[in-house]
C-alpha cells in the first residue's frame, strides 16, 4: 500500500498536467468571431428566433466538421428588439467591442437598412438571410443577401392577384414606417396596373397598431377583389381577425411578412383560404428540406419558417466563402462571398449576382387549417 500511493500520486500529477496542457493548446487556437443580430424580443420577436436557431445549427455543422482552417466559429448575438436604432447600436458594438470579423442579420429590411452602412463603414462583410427590399445591398460593395428581392415578389403576387384569383380591383394596406412594406405596396401596384387592374384605394398604418377598423371601413366601402398586406405577423393577424368581424369580402393577399408560427394563432381561423409569398415550403419534397424539417422538428419541436432555413443558409454561404478566403481580412471575405456560384442551400440553389442578391424560386402559399399548402411555384426570374 505504501509504495503505490506515490505513484498513484505521480499519475494523477501526470493527468492533471496533461489535461492542462490540452487546454492551453485548445486555448492557443482562438474562435473566429461572427456577429448577429435580430429582434429575439418585440412584435417581430419569431423573426429573430427562428433565424438564430437555423444559424446555431449551421455553426453546430462547421465545428462538427473542424471548423475554418482548424478554428472554431462562435456566434456573437445580440438582440435589437425589432428596432432600427438598436440594430445600428448593436452592429456597431459587435464590430467595436467584440471584434467580429463578419455579420448575420436582419430579417427586417429596415433593420439591415440601419445596421447596414455601418458594417459597409467598418469594411465587415455582412450578408443578411431574408431581408427583401432592394435598398438593402445597395447600401455597399460588403452588404450581401441569400434571398429573391421585393420587385419580384410584387409582381409575383400582383400576377397571381390578377391570373388566379381573378381580381380587377385592389386596395393596398401599407405599414408606412416600414421600408420593405413601401416598397412592395408600389411593386405590387406597378404590375397591378399594368396589368389592367385598378387601385380602389390605399390606406396606411405603422407597426404596433392594434385597431385598423377605420382604414377597413374605408376599404369595404370601395369593395375591391383583393386587399394586398404586404405587413408582418402580429399586424396582418390582427387585420384578418378585424376584416372579418367588418364582413370584408376582399381576398388578403400578402408576402413572406407574413410567415411565422404565430400567425396562424393570431389570426384565429380568419385568414382562412387567403395567401402570400415565400422562400420555401415545409412539404417540398426536395431530400434537403426534408432533412432540415425533420432536424429542426426535433431539435426545437416545432415546425421551421423560413427564416429558420434562410439563417441556416446565409450562415453556410458565409462559412463557404471563409474557407475559401485567403485570410480572415473583411475585403478578402468580402470577396469570397461575392464569388458565391450554386451554392447548394436548402431555400434553393445560390449564386450571388453582380448586385450582391441571390436569384431565388418562390412558392404562393395558401392557408388551410394549419396548414399551408403550395399552390404555385415560381423559378428564379
Ligand atoms: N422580407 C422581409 C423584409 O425584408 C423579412 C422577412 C423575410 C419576413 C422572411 C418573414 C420571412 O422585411
Amino acid at each position: 500500500m505504501r509504495s503505490r500511493f506515490p505513484r498513484l500520486l505521480a499519475l494523477a500529477a501526470f493527468w492533471l498536467l496533461a489535461a492542462v496542457g490540452c487546454q492551453k493548446t485548445q486555448d492557443a487556437v482562438p474562435v473566429i468571431k461572427v456577429g448577429e443580430f435580430g429582434s429575439l424580443t418585440g412584435s417581430t420577436a419569431t423573426f429573430g428566433i427562428s433565424t438564430q436557431r437555423g444559424i446555431d445549427m449551421a455553426v453546430e455543422d462547421l465545428n462538427a466538421a473542424g471548423g475554418i482552417r482548424g478554428r472554431k466559429v462562435q456566434m456573437i448575438v445580440e438582440d435589437d428588439q425589432g428596432k432600427p436604432e438598436e440594430a445600428a447600436t448593436v452592429a456597431q458594438k459587435l464590430i467595436n467591442q467584440n471584434g467580429v470579423v463578419a455579420m448575420l442579420g436582419e430579417v427586417a429590411s429596415s433593420r439591415s437598412l440601419a445596421a447596414a452602412p455601418i458594417c459597409q463603414g467598418a469594411g465587415i462583410p455582412m450578408i443578411t438571410p431574408a431581408s427583401t427590399n432592394p435598398k438593402v445591398t445597395e447600401v455597399g460593395d460588403y452588404i450581401f443577401r441569400v434571398c429573391f428581392i421585393d420587385p419580384d415578389q410584387g409582381r409575383v403576387v400582383a400576377q397571381f392577384a390578377f391570373n388566379t384569383v381573378g381580381a380587377r380591383t385592389a386596395a393596398i394596406l401599407t405599414d408606412v414606417k416600414n421600408d420593405y412594406s413601401v416598397g412592395l405596396a408600389s411593386f405590387f401596384e406597378e404590375r397591378f396596373v399594368q396589368l389592367g387592374g385598378t387601385i380602389a384605394t390605399k390606406e396606411s398604418y405603422t407597426e404596433g397598431d392594434i385597431d385598423f377598423k377605420a382604414q377597413l371601413t374605408a376599404i369595404r366601402a370601395k369593395k375591391p377583389d383583393v386587399l394586398f398586406i404586404p405587413g408582418y405577423y402580429t399586424e396582418v393577424g390582427l387585420i384578418g381577425r378585424q376584416a372579418q368581424e367588418l364582413g370584408l369580402t376582399a381576398k388578403l393577399l400578402g408576402c413572406d411578412g407574413w410567415d411565422s408560427p404565430k400567425l396562424l394563432e393570431i389570426a384565429q381561423g380568419s385568414l382562412e383560404g387567403f395567401y402570400f409569398t415565400n422562400h420555401y415550403s415545409v412539404s417540398d419534397p426536395n431530400p434537403a428540406v426534408r432533412q432540415f424539417v425533420e432536424r429542426y422538428r426535433e431539435l426545437y419541436g416545432e415546425t421551421p419558417d423560413a427564416m429558420a432555413v434562410l439563417g441556416y443558409d446565409a450562415a453556410n454561404v458565409l462559412f463557404d466563402a471563409m474557407k475559401r478566403a485567403p485570410s480572415l481580412q473583411g475585403a478578402a471575405i468580402r470577396d469570397a462571398i461575392a464569388q458565391t456560384k450554386d451554392f447548394p442551400g436548402v431555400t434553393g440553389t445560390i449564386t450571388i449576382n453582380e448586385r450582391r442578391d441571390a436569384e431565388k424560386p418562390m412558392v404562393v402559399l395558401q392557408v388551410r387549417g394549419d396548414s399551408l399548402v403550395v399552390v404555385e411555384k415560381i423559378a428564379p426570374a
